[in-house]
This record gives C-alpha cells, sequence and structure tokens, in this order.
C-alpha cells in the first residue's frame, strides 16, 4: 500500500498578484444593476487605505476588475464596494449573496491625503456610480467635521430609480453642518425633488470663498466637463478641482500599461487628479 504523506499546508509568498479570500458579509441591491457589498477578509489581516483608492475584484474563474473603496478611509477588516453590472466580472458577482466569497488585490492608487486640505471648505459633486468613489471622501469630511470649513455635497442622478445609498441621502439631508442637494434628470409621477441636471444646482449653492475651496467633481466624462466648467466659472484654482479617472486597468502595479496615458500609470498615480494635471493629460477624459 503506498505510503500516505502528510500534506502539510504550504504558506503562499505575499504577492502584490495574489487576491485575499474575502467573505461578503452584507450586501444591498441598490437598482437594478448596483450592488453594495460589505466584505472582510478571510485571513483576518485588517486593510488600510485612503479616499480615492481601488482594489482589484476578482470573480474566481471570470476575472477581475478595478472597484472604488467607497467605505470610510482608515485600517479596518474590510471594506465596502458598489458595482455596476457592466460585463463580465461585475455582471457576475451581482448573483453573489451573503457568505459568498470574492478575491481582493490592493488597495491601489494613489488616494488622497484629506489631512493636506485641512481648514479648506469642501465641495463635492457627484454623478451616478461617482457617487461611490466620492463618498469616501464625504464619510472622511463628516466624520471629522471640525477640520474643515463649509461642506457642501451636490448628487446627481438620471432618475429617482438610479438613486444610490439613500441611507446616506437621507442622513446627510438631515445634518445642519453641510449642505446636501440633489437633483435628477428625469422625475416620474413620485418625485418632488429639483429635476434637471447636476449643473443646474450650482447656483444654488450658498456663496463659497473660490480661495479657499477645494474640489471633487467624480462622475460620468461628460457631467465631470460641465461640471467643471461651472467650478471655473466660480473661479475655483484649476489645482483645488479634483477628479477620479477611469481607465482601462488590469494589473494595478505600473507593470501592464493598460491605463498608461503618455508617461502616467492612472493605477499608481491616479486615479485622483487635479484639474491641471488633467489639461495637462488631455486624452485623460
Ligand atoms: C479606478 C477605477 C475605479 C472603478 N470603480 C468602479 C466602481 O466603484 N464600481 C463599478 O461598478 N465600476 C467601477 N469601475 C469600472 C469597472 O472597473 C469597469 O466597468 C470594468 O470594465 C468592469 O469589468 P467587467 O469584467 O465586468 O466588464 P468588461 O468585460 O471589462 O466590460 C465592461 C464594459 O466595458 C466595455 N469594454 C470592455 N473592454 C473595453 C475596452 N478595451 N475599451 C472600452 N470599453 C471596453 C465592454 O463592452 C462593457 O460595456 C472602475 C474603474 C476604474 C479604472
Ligand atoms: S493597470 Fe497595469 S500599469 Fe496600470
Amino acid at each position: 500500500m503506498p505510503k500516505q504523506v502528510a500534506r502539510r499546508k504550504r504558506k503562499l509568498p505575499d504577492s502584490p498578484y495574489l487576491p485575499r479570500s474575502a467573505k461578503i458579509v452584507e450586501a444591498e441591491m441598490f437598482t437594478d444593476l448596483e450592488m453594495w457589498m460589505r466584505l472582510e477578509f478571510e485571513d483576518g489581516e485588517p486593510i488600510e487605505y485612503r479616499a480615492g483608492q481601488f482594489v482589484e475584484l476578482s470573480v474566481y474563474g471570470v476575472g477581475e476588475a478595478p472597484i472604488s473603496i467607497c467605505s470610510l478611509p482608515g485600517k479596518g477588516d474590510g471594506l465596502e464596494l458598489c458595482i455596476r453590472a457592466a460585463g463580465d466580472v461585475t455582471s457576475s458577482v451581482q448573483n453573489f449573496t451573503v457568505g459568498d466569497k470574492v478575491g481582493l488585490r490592493g488597495p491601489f492608487g494613489n488616494g488622497f491625503d484629506m489631512d493636506s486640505i485641512a481648514g479648506k471648505d469642501l465641495l463635492f459633486v457627484a454623478g451616478g456610480l461617482g457617487l461611490a468613489p466620492c463618498r469616501s471622501f464625504i464619510l472622511e469630511a463628516l466624520n471629522n467635521r471640525d477640520k474643515y470649513g463649509s461642506v457642501s455635497i451636490l448628487y446627481g442622478a438620471r432618475n429617482p430609480d438610479n438613486l444610490l445609498f439613500r441611507k446616506d441621502l437621507d442622513a446627510w439631508r438631515e445634518r445642519q453642518d453641510c449642505t446636501f442637494m440633489l437633483t435628477v434628470d428625469r422625475g416620474d409621477e413620485t418625485w418632488t425633488g429639483n429635476t434637471g441636471v447636476i449643473t443646474t444646482l450650482f447656483r444654488r449653492i450658498p456663496k463659497i470663498d473660490p480661495v479657499n475651496t477645494v474640489a471633487f467633481i467624480i462622475g460620468p466624462p461628460i457631467m465631470f466637463k460641465f461640471a467643471v466648467l461651472e467650478a471655473l466659472g466660480m473661479k475655483l484654482r484649476k489645482d483645488n478641482i479634483y477628479c477620479s479617472l477611469e481607465r482601462r486597468m488590469k494589473c494595478g502595479l505600473g507593470k501592464c500599461g493598460h491605463c498608461q496615458i503618455r508617461n502616467v500609470y492612472v493605477c499608481q498615480e491616479g486615479p485622483i487628479f487635479n484639474y491641471a494635471e488633467v489639461v495637462r493629460l488631455r486624452e485623460g477624459i
């Protein structure tokens, strides 16, 4: 009889290419296409991340996709993602539920040092799924409210059914220490709020000091283009307007070149850039 050889569990080397297994501990379909989930790592190791960073989400046997971390930055057991079904990976994850496992690599990207803008007035402008990355910045600002001047949050969605993070929206509306404004491009019979594209909200922002204001404008390219024009019209400085650039990404590590714009690896130096940098990158948006 062949001699049984005791199998020793081999510890895999730490590699940025190896996904860590993470379990879905909470999940909710926000809309027909967008799913929110909270994940915790199975190895029990904490993760630390900054606003603006992203992870590579693996659905085993399908592939990987870059997804922004949308939870409160810092160090913790896990993180939150909001995923829109767009292709192979993001559609297959929508069949998952609490207890299912995915792989995560990262965090990747430069993230944003919120301490560097302490004392500034903050203007957040989020369009559609752009609220996911923007939410990390907003949560960080509201969680450390004393650190900043005024905080204004503008959010626009196509229609009422497309609104994401509804619990957050209700909480932000109730807060006395920030201005929250919401609009939809097209309302329905139940909608009593503002109707119109997000730029229509700019004229209702309480007076801001353009020299002391930092704006985060995150959303689809067309929304970004017109929202930046509004911000520049309010005399905000180009290097005080930040956005998140989306490129095709694979490795997240500055190796494969998929995300490259000229000599810039968006996965490393971005995805958060200020508008002065974006203008230099030109084809970035
Ligand atoms: C930094 C960053 C953060 C992101 N954050 C989020 C997030 O928080 N939530 C979220 O839902 N998504 C996010 N995305 C977008 C997400 O990564 C893409 O939608 C990704 O392609 C989904 O992978 P998939 O395999 O599901 O779809 P894919 O199979 O990649 O297809 C997605 C869509 O892109 C098209 N497509 C495929 N290849 C190309 C190509 N080479 N050029 C142009 N179009 C192509 C497909 O036709 C399809 O419509 C982020 C992307 C980046 C770069
Ligand atoms: S995604 Fe590979 S170099 Fe940026």
